[in-house]
């Protein structure tokens, strides 16, 4: 039964490009509440609006990365400040030699303003298709070395050894699929440092609640991580940033 509703939503030409695992991990859990196939297609859709199909808005095939990244609702926002918002990080970080940026959604598009050696090493990681395609023409026209990969986040963690990962407003949207998403993969990234990001901004402005909200969030995160030895704040107008540094896994 999970198959064929699967099947039945990754049939559907909006959909067809999230990555399978995720479909799957939806489809079982919304069948038993559902009534009939019917209504669970319908609830799967409806997660995977919120998961992948709310920050697609409207992809260009190709053009020029600003406005690749206005069409894709969390990198518009952080536009204004895109210079200072990576150079606030590497402050704390030091310049990375290698990144894995996990969903990536259009952020690799903003790497001529990241400021990094030609040499340093780019893993992008998202369950959507859709940006991942630009993303990864745009990695291979800017000559870094790079891996660009569909995967459900929810589900696993990447194993790749790297100095920095970001999870930039990527912790508010797993919450939503599964709550222990974020804190496993806190606990089991290869990487030195971790940013976490929040948006702050709410349709009407700033969404002070929805600040002290994330704060907490993020304090949670920590502790439940339980391998975390300093925080950094890293916040730009928009966007609450949080630099972490992570202890070493074992073995
Ligand atoms: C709010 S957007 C953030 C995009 C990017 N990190 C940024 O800040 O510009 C969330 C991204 O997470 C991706 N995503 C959602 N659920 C995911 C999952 N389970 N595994 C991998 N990526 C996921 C979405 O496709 C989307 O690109």
């Amino acid at each position: 039964m999970t198959a064929e509703i699967v099947e039945r939503v990754r049939r559907s030409n909006r959909y067809r490009d999230v990555d399978p695992a995720l479909v799957e991990r939806l489809a079982a859990e919304e069948l038993p509440r559902s009534r009939s196939a019917e209504d669970a297609v319908k609830r799967v859709k409806r997660r995977l609006h919120q998961a992948v199909g709310a920050f697609r808005a409207s992809l260009p095939a190709d053009g020029d990365p600003v406005a690749a990244m206005r069409g894709h609702a969390s990198t518009r926002e952080r536009l204004p400040s895109i210079e200072s918002f990576y150079a606030g990080i590497w402050a704390i970080t030091g310049p990375p030699r290698s990144i894995m940026d996990l969903g990536c959604g259009l952020n690799p598009l903003a790497l001529r303003w990241m400021g990094l050696a030609p040499a340093v090493r780019y893993v992008a990681i998202d369950a959507d298709e859709r940006p991942l395609a630009i993303v990864r023409a745009h990695l291979a026209a800017s000559g870094h070395q790079h891996d660009v990969r569909r995967g459900d986040l929810a589900r696993e963690v990447p194993g790749d050894e790297v100095d920095v990962a970001l999870l930039l407003k990527l912790v508010t949207t797993l919450d939503r699929q599964d709550p222990d998403a974020a804190t496993r993969l806190l606990r089991g990234l290869r990487a030195r440092h971790a940013v976490v990001s929040f948006t702050t901004r709410s349709l009407g402005g700033r969404d002070r609640g929805m600040e002290r909200t994330n704060r907490e969030r993020m304090d949670r995160l920590v502790t439940d991580a339980g391998r975390v030895s300093a925080v950094a704040e890293a916040s730009v107008t928009g966007e609450l940033v949080f630099v972490l540094t992570l202890d070493p896994l074992d073995g």
